[in-house]
């Protein structure tokens, strides 16, 4: 989703910001641009496309500047192209605007500014901004004020950087339901959306608050609230982050990168977590919590995409062993049906990036209601994690990849955790805590041992790489898995993809199904093995072709399917940590020989921060 980067200090902000830029591209953007404010002097380049494009032109301007902001843009109000990419400007291009966000009632502003004479060139909701600014500019408002003014007129969600060519001493940020951090450097300080963009250059940051809006000069930052005028003081944070968690270490994409890294961030999730000889999990950011959870009434998880599939695992988890009824919701629907949230329930909110608009919404919905609100986040600091009463990282490090992978793996870990903690102050024995410990525990070498067979998937892959339609069929703790493993094709390689329990496939799929149609069986031998061979049998007699992740001891299953990928066993709540990692391999494969672009599938964005 688009990114904000931007710079005032003493170095020329150009190649920082292109850089800055580059770092967000995981992001997904489909145009991007550049401002910057030089003695009084502005220039603005955008570009439809990459950031390459856009570095290239710069290139050949030869520009210098100690003040400037970037941005990448993903469409939402007009179309990609190079007029509707901000930055935005005024008429005499002397304050530049670049927003995050949509701006909902911008039709409004938009006529009410064009009465004044204010022209608008782009097709933008983020183009009433700067006018807007311009306008309370010519009453006599300097910019940090106009900019105040200005947000008290906005409706809708925004992180803002500007900057004003007649005040070249600062750039203005304000955040409202769109991330933004401040990095602090030594005479001078930077500002993004993500700290990706900026750790190259401080790794000491500070998170905004909804409603904060600051000036930010080269050696300071004034921090103020948007309708008061005390300053607030904001706690400077220190990152862990390295530039190197950020590459791709060797690696043709970061999707695969990222796979492979499983058996070590599976690793990291359970880190320091785990008390063998009480046979439960030690989580220091449920610690205040942990007994109000364990007696809630209920539990709720609410998440949206890869993470709403995890959730669906952690349901049947908590259901099983801590034996509280657990829903699962997608963020977006639980916000806006008025849901019936009690004070004794206790609501999940899962996401990797901590900051996806709809979960973020859902969590501040839950929390007026009144329910303990909980997080299960990869990013350390994000808005989730920030805002929830308590929580628990997943620290599978830096996910790039558009297409989830050792996130969705490590929150999994996580929910067991988790479900390990509340059953055991239920009524989980000692000894059955211990079994579930010993079987988290031995999870790396089983993963390692499943991307071994990284060559054999990649052939299977090729023989698929053409087919139109998938089918992903799974029973127990492995729908979910089928689910994401349909998840996963359909957002990397374009084909169309549907997971389904494999027992629903006769009320439906099954009509699909000819000798072009392949399923993919997700049939460990657990104690639904025999019935979904009933259901592989049931594809076999119509032609379908057939891929099963099955057991490494069951050889008759081969006789029934047309390839096997067999893989370790463990027990049934922790299966899907490991059926989903031949799933992640397979869209992967199928994707690269298909030429597409792996990291950045079209139309997707890593961290959907609008509505
Ligand atoms: C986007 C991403 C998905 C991700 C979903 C939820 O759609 O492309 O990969 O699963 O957002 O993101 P979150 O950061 O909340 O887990």
């Amino acid at each position: 989703m688009c990114g904000i980067v931007g710079y005032i200090g003493n170095k020329n902000c150009v190649p920082i910001l292109i850089n800055g830029l580059k770092r967000l591209e995981y992001r997904g953007y489909d145009s991007a641009g550049i401002g910057i404010v030089n003695n009084g002097h502005s220039d603005v380049i955008k570009r439809k496309g990459k950031v390459s494009i856009l570095e290239k032109d710069i290139e050949k301007l030869n520009l210098n500047s100690n003040l400037g902001i970037a941005h990448t843009r993903w469409a939402t109000h007009g179309v990609p192209n190079e007029t509707n990419a901000h930055p935005h400007f005024n008429s005499d291009k002397s304050i530049f605007v670049i927003h995050n966000g949509i701006i909902e009632n911008y039709q409004t502003l938009r006529k009410g500014l064009q009465k004044f004479g204010y022209q608008f060139i782009t097709q933008t909701d983020s183009e009433v901004i700067p006018h807007l600014i311009d306008s309370f500019i010519k009453q006599g408002y300097n910019l940090f004020n106009a900019v105040r003014a200005s947000l008290g007129e906005l409706e809708g969600t925004y992180g803002l950087a500007i900057i004003y060519s007649k005040e070249p001493d600062k750039l203005v940020v304000a955040r409202k339901g769109s991330p933004l951090v401040l990095g602090v450097g030594d005479g001078e300080n930077f500002v993004a959306s993500d700290v990706s963009a900026i750790i190259a250059h401080t790794k000491q940051v500070v998170y905004l608050e909804d409603g904060e809006v600051v000036e930010v000069f080269k050696d300071h930052f004034v921090t103020k609230n948007l309708d008061e005028d005390g300053e607030i003081e904001k706690e400077v944070h220190q990152i862990s982050m390295t530039l190197d968690e950020l590459d791709k270490g060797g690696y043709q994409h970061f999707m695969l990168k990222e796979i492979m890294e499983q058996p070590d961030s599976v690793c990291n999730s359970m880190r320091g977590r785990i008390l063998f000889d009480e046979g439960t999990a030690k989580l220091g950011g449920l610690e205040n919590v942990a007994k109000q959870l364990a007696e809630s009434k209920r539990i709720i998880i609410s998440a949206c995409g890869t993470s709403w599939h995890s959730g669906m695992v952690g349901e049947y988890m908590l259901e099983q062993f801590a034996r509280i009824p657990t829903e699962v919701e997608y963020a977006s629907e639980f916000r806006y049906r008025n849901p019936i949230v009690n004070k004794d329930d206790a609501i999940l909110f899962i996401s990797q990036s901590g900051e996806t608009a709809d979960t973020l919404a859902a969590l501040r919905e839950a929390k007026i209601r009144g329910a303990l609100c909980l997080g299960i986040c990869n990013v350390v600091g994000s808005s989730i994690a920030r805002e929830t009463h308590g929580g628990v990282y997943t620290h599978a490090g830096p996910e790039i990849g558009v297409a989830s992978t050792k996130a969705f793996t490590s929150q999994l870990i996580v929910l067991a955790l988790i479900t390990l903690l509340i059953a055991r102050k239920r009524d989980m024995s000692l000894v059955d805590g211990q079994a579930i410990v010993k079987e988290l525990e031995m999870l790396p070498d089983k993963i390692s041992k499943i991307l071994k067979m990284n060559k054999q998937i990649e052939e299977i892959a090729g023989k698929f790489k053409d087919a139109k339609n998938f089918l992903y069929l799974g029973r127990g703790y492995n729908f979910p898995v089928a689910l994401e493993g349909a998840l996963k094709l359909k957002e990397i390689s374009y084909i169309h993809a549907e997971g389904y329990p494999a027992a629903e496939m006769k009320h439906g799929p099954i009509a699909l199904i000819d000798d072009n149609m392949p399923a993919v069986f997700i049939a460990p031998k657990d104690s639904t093995y025999e019935k979904i061979i009933s259901n592989i049998e049931e594809v076999r007699a119509r032609k379908g072709r057939i891929i099963a992740i099955a057991s490494e001891d069951d050889d008759s299953i081969d006789r029934l399917v047309d390839y096997s990928i067999k893989i370790p066993d463990t027990i049934r709540m922790l299966m899907p940590v490991l059926t989903v990692i031949p799933l992640q391999l397979l869209a992967y494969h199928i994707a690269v020989k298909k030429g597409l672009n792996v990291d950045q599938p079209r139309n997707l964005a890593k961290s959907v921060t609008v509505e």
